[in-house]
């Protein structure tokens, strides 16, 4: 998605905001640009590039770019196609305005249909253009009022960067339903970002915007100001954020998602850290003391997360039915936004997102807040939206995901989800044993995902043999139902590939009809209560002459005269097994991407925090 990053300070080399920009290039986008006020000439230059950032690098050349204040940013296109003239900055009929923007504008053609009427023109075909010209149409020399009665007119959700030629001192921010922080640098600089992983290099004190509140910076001792759209002051001291340079390096990886899987033992124990409490079967959330009693009180449970958290919400779903005894449903956001959902405040949200900017989740989030829900948020960045939305939260704390196609965060979030149910269900019925023996299983993970990662050749050995497959199907049952769900939309992220999940006994109920020998089926079958349904499943596909890969579970040697091929997985707890039996399906997938030459942190047309509709 869209990345907005932003410097006022000295008139230094404006590289600086681009080296914060590259490091959202994760995020995703098709296209780039940079504006920053030229203090020799006394006007706002601006380039423009499409592709990856290193074209608008190559722009920017051997110019020399000293300026302040500057806004960089890059585009993952929504309205118009990606050409230069879409990409941001956008600026007004006068050259005075830019603006770079995050977000959608809902109303922008109303608005750009009177504004061209007024006499305005306009360059692009984006939403976003609307906004330099309203601030232009009430520009008399302060860029803040202008923008203040700009926004007033503008519907929809938006991250804004905005500089003006004619008030050049100052770097104005914007916020409605889309991330914008600030960060605190030294000697009176002062950054913005869309995500505070763009500004960890220089600054980790930073402050994030509300929605409906507008920042003003200046290059002066103190000189950030908060107000809302009334002009009422708001005081936020500046928070420290918990991520460091480390985490957002490859590490001698040739790939982010390879150093991500690779670094799933330490990202499950920092998710398990300080939280079990052996002795008493149980566990301890800082989060949720305060609603503690509230919690007793819950009869369902509601799920709430988009792309692969729903997926690991469902594993959720079925952790708290077993273990708290609390009937218990999940929802992707963007369906449950829409419809009429049953819940009041017996029921528990529990909405869980990497990002915890992702714009489904969060409208769902809301929805659920509104019904007397009391909600719960699983979520890796600290102080995001969703984070800020919630009730209460257990963050995930894998660390910084870089590649699109979530790895370590995702079975950091079945981690939580384990402790989340055992939690719940020591409020019930669940027993010290049980409940010990849970905690023991869990705090074993670490050492359980080193022994699946030691595989890591052998996965890429199978992936080679079926490099040019062109449909597959990922099958489990119970736990690992969802399991298959992730392992096959992680297929089609990274090797573009299709496949699909289901579940085993779907089977005869119409996938069977597409398995002929060249239409292979990964199935997750480790030695739990479904064990022998599953191997049914196997034998009716190699009936049908179907390739079978099969992730088991080590010492069952049987199984190798079943199927074509076998990657072992350890023994654990039955509900713990989606954590094992996703990591080889992660593994598979990135060999499958890498050996077809795809862009395997960056897929194609997607994005690493959807933060539109
Ligand atoms: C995008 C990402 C996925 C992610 C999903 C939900 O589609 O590419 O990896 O699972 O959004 O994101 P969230 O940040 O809410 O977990």
């Amino acid at each position: 998605m869209c990345g907005i990053v932003g410097y006022i300070g000295h008139n230094r080399d404006i590289r600086i905001g681009l080296e914060a920009l590259k490091r959202l290039e994760y995020r995703g986008y098709d296209s780039s640009g940079v504006a920053f006020y030229n203090k020799e000439t006394k006007q706002i230059d601006s380039m423009r590039a499409v592709g990856k950032i290193v074209n608008l690098e190559e722009k920017m050349g051997g110019l020399d770019l000293k300026g302040s204040p500057v806004l960089f940013h890059s585009r993952w296109a929504t309205h118009g196609n990606v050409t230069e003239e879409n990409a941001h900055p956008h600026q007004d009929c006068k050259g005075n305005v830019f603006v770079v923007h995050n977000g959608i504008i809902e109303n922008y053609q109303q608005l750009k249909d009177k504004l061209i009427k007024e006499g305005h023109t306009f360059t692009s075909q984006t939403d976003t253009e609307v906004i330099p010209h309203l601030i232009e149409k009430f520009f008399e020399g302060n860029l803040e009022e202008a923008t203040r009665k700009a926004l007033a007119l503008v519907k929809g959700a938006y991250a804004l960067g905005i500089i003006a030629r004619d008030d050049p001192n100052k770097l104005v921010l914007a916020k409605y339903s889309a991330p914008l922080l600030i960060g605190i640098g030294e000697n009176n600089e002062y950054l913005a970002a869309s995500d505070p992983s763009a500004i960890i290099t220089h600054t980790k004190n930073v402050v994030y915007l509300e929605d409906g509140e507008l920042a003003i910076l200046t290059s002066i001792p103190g000189g950030f100001s908060i107000e809302d759209y009334s002009r009422n002051p708001v005081k936020r001291a500046p928070r420290e954020t918990e991520w460091n340079v480390e985490d957002a390096k490859k590490d001698g990886y040739a790939h982010f998602m390879l150093k991500e899987i690779m670094e799933q033992p330490k990202s499950i124990k920092d998710a398990l850290r300080g939280r079990i409490v052996l002795e008493d079967g149980s566990v301890k959330l800082g989060g949720l003391e305060d609603i503690k009693e509230k919690l007793k009180e819950v009869e369902r449970v509601q799920v709430l997360a988009c792309g692969t958290a729903s997926f690991m919400g469902k594993v959720g779903e079925y952790m708290f039915e077993e273990y708290a005894g609390l009937s218990s449903k999940g929802d992707i956001g963007s369906e449950f936004r829409y419809k009429k959902p049953v819940i009041d405040k017996k029921t528990l949200t529990v909405v869980i997102s990497q990002s915890g900017e992702t714009a489904d989740t969060l409208a769902a989030v809301k929805e659920a807040k509104r019904k007397g829900s009391p909600t719960i948020g699983i979520i890796n960045t600290m102080g995001s939206s969703i984070a800020r939305e919630v009730e209460q939260g257990i963050y995930t704390h894998a660390g910084p995901e870089i590649a699109v196609a979530s790895t370590k965060a995702s079975t950091a979030q079945l981690a939580v989800l384990a402790l989340l149910s055992l939690y719940l269900g020591r409020q019930r019925d669940l027993s010290l044993v049980m409940g010990q023996r849970m905690g023991k299983e869990l705090l074993r993970l670490p050492e359980l995902i080193k022994k699946v990662l030691e595989r890591a050749s052998d996965i890429e050995g199978i992936a080679r043999k079926y490099e040019n497959i062109k449909n597959l199907w990922v099958m489990g049952r119970k736990y690992n139902y969802p399991a298959a769900l992730e392992g096959a939309l992680k297929i089609k992220e990274t090797a573009y590939i299709h496949a699909e999940g289901i579940a085993g006994g779907e089977l005869k109920h119409g996938a069977l009809a597409l398995i002929d020998e060249d239409f292979p089926t990964i199935a997750i079958v480790p030695s739990d209560s479904v064990y022998e349904k599953m191997v049914s499943n196997i034998q009716e596909i190699k009936a049908r002459k179907g390739p079978v890969i099969a992730i088991a579970t080590e010492g069952n040697e049987d199984i190798k005269s079943t199927v074509d091929d076998v990657i072992y997985i350890p023994k654990t707890l039955e509900m713990l097994t989606p954590i094992l039996s996703i990591i080889p399906l992660q593994l598979f997938a990135y060999y499958l991407g890498v050996l077809k030459g795809n862009d395997v942190d960056k897929p194609r047309n997607l994005a690493k925090s959807v933060t539109v509709e």
